[in-house]
């Protein structure tokens, strides 16, 4: 799949292109494309924002300069963009990412649009398919909420994560159905009087993944009390 980030701040996903499993997705055919908006500004002096109309603090980012920017990547109009691909603008105002989505999304191409300041014009709605956010919190950006949404998609493509029953059995996945992760453990077996639960260093397989279910099991109980 591509998954292409439109930023003011290609450089702020430095340290996430840079990850193995993310190496691992190009090596097997899937992109990950950083766009800067400013390279594609059709205004002077590079400007990407403005002042908001009936006033108020920060700046928000242009609709002609996102439109601008999709054509230019794209080579079709702006608001068909959508039709061949998710076209998502991060936004708290958007519906939050859950495993569902991210497995959604793992079926396209997609279309990150970060906003910064105070936003993108409204009239974005006019172009994207999807209005993301990664909970309710307000960031100054949209960078960390792509970089949150690339991550849980490209974890569901095949062969990304290296151990696939690491992904099948993690928190909030189906085979889980829906229930968080059994607690880890590894060496070593005692530290400062902190011990690893006897069970797990039994050596009796059955009993270990009992334990394990009744653990996700209650993990799962007390956080859907405290939610
Ligand atoms: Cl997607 N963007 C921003 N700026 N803040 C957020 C968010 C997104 N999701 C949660 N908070």
């Amino acid at each position: 799949m591509k998954i292409d980030v439109f930023t003011l701040f290609p450089e702020a996903f430095a340290w996430y292109t840079s990850q193995v499993h993310v190496a691992r997705a190009a090596e097997l055919g899937h992109e990950l494309r950083l766009c800067n908006y400013r390279d594609h500004t059709p205004l002077s002096h590079q400007q990407v924002d403005d002042t908001p109309y009936g006033g108020g603090a920060g700046m928000v980012v242009r609709i002609d300069v996102v439109a601008a920017a999709l054509e230019a990547v794209y080579g079709v109009p702006c608001d068909s963009v959508r039709g061949e691909r998710r076209v998502v603008e991060l936004t708290p105002k958007g519906r939050q990412l859950d495993d569902a989505l991210a497995a959604e999304f793992a079926a396209h191409d997609l279309c990150l649009l970060c906003g910064r300041y105070e936003g993108i014009d409204e009239r974005v709605a006019n172009l994207v398919s999807d209005r993301v956010s990664i909970g309710p919190y307000v960031l100054s950006g949209g960078e960390i909420a792509a970089m949150a949404v690339a991550d849980a998609v490209l974890r569901k493509l095949e062969g990304v994560i290296s151990n696939p029953e690491s992904v099948v059995a993690e928190s909030f996945a189906p085979d889980l159905e829906g229930a968080l992760e059994y607690p880890q453990y590894t060496r070593p077996a005692e530290f400062r009087g902190w011990k690893v639960p006897d069970v797990l260093l039994s050596g009796d397989h059955a009993k270990v993944a009992r334990w394990r279910a009744e653990q996700s099991q209650r993990a799962t109980d007390m956080t859907r009390r405290r939610s």
